[in-house]
């Protein structure tokens, strides 16, 4: 691949001016990569337009998908109550996702989530530049290898960094922790308390810096 521009690419429908007004708007006719196809519509980040913390998640999920808004499932209820107990206040923040799509597969008459590719997380990544700079938040939170590996580049590990606050050229100061569905997903009830704890951790470290 030549360097520069990714072969598909959200640039192509990014609007004019970088209002995040005109940015959500445009976002809906988004047809940057494949996943728009078998999704219901776009979900774009929400929240504060002036947040001091902007989270980042992976894509939307089956009910986020629905519902159209992002972290309104399950992932986004736990994130909500680790927020809360770590002194975060939702209303302050703006949440979003790497990728606006959500990408599944068909598994009986579920459909289960499938982890988006290095190419689509690229090609989605103009829309979550533009709202970092729309909103200017004082520090990000990467939620995930998704959202990390969009922001940081395939080196970057979550299990070696999290909790650290980076400095990454172009962008306000970036912490990366895990993604709340890996809590849901622990094996154990001893194991997700254990997981659930770490992350409260991470989000009282970043309540800390703000
Ligand atoms: N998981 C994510 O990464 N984002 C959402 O919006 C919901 C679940
Ligand atoms: Fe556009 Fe991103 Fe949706 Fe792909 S996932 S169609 S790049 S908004």
């Amino acid at each position: 691949m030549p360097s520069g521009r990714p072969e598909i690419s959200a640039l192509d429908f990014l609007p004019r001016d970088h209002h995040l007004s005109s940015l959500r708007k445009a976002a809906k006719d988004c047809q940057g990569c494949d996943l728009y196809r078998n999704a219901t519509q776009t979900v774009f980040g929400e929240g504060s337009p002036s947040p001091i913390v902007m989270f980042i998640g992976e894509q939307p999920g089956d009910q986020e998908d629905l519902a159209g808004h992002p972290f309104v499932g399950p992932a986004g209820r736990l994130l909500d109550a680790c927020m809360e107990e770590a002194g975060i206040d939702r209303k302050a923040a703006y949440v979003t996702n790497a990728v606006k799509h959500f990408k599944w597969e068909p598994r009986g008459k579920r459909r289960i989530h499938k982890k988006p590719s290095m190419r689509e997380i690229a090609a989605c990544r103009p829309w979550l530049t533009a709202e970092i700079e729309a909103v200017k938040p004082r520090l990000i939170v990467c939620l995930g290898a998704t959202a990390a590996q969009s922001l940081l580049g395939g080196a970057f590990r979550v299990t070696k960094d999290r909790g650290k606050v980076m400095d990454v050229a172009g962008y306000p100061p970036v912490v990366a922790t895990v993604h709340p569905s890996s809590i849901l997903r622990a094996q154990t009830e001893e194991d997700r308390e254990r997981e659930r704890r770490l992350f409260i951790a991470d989000l009282v470290s970043v309540a800390r810096h703000l």
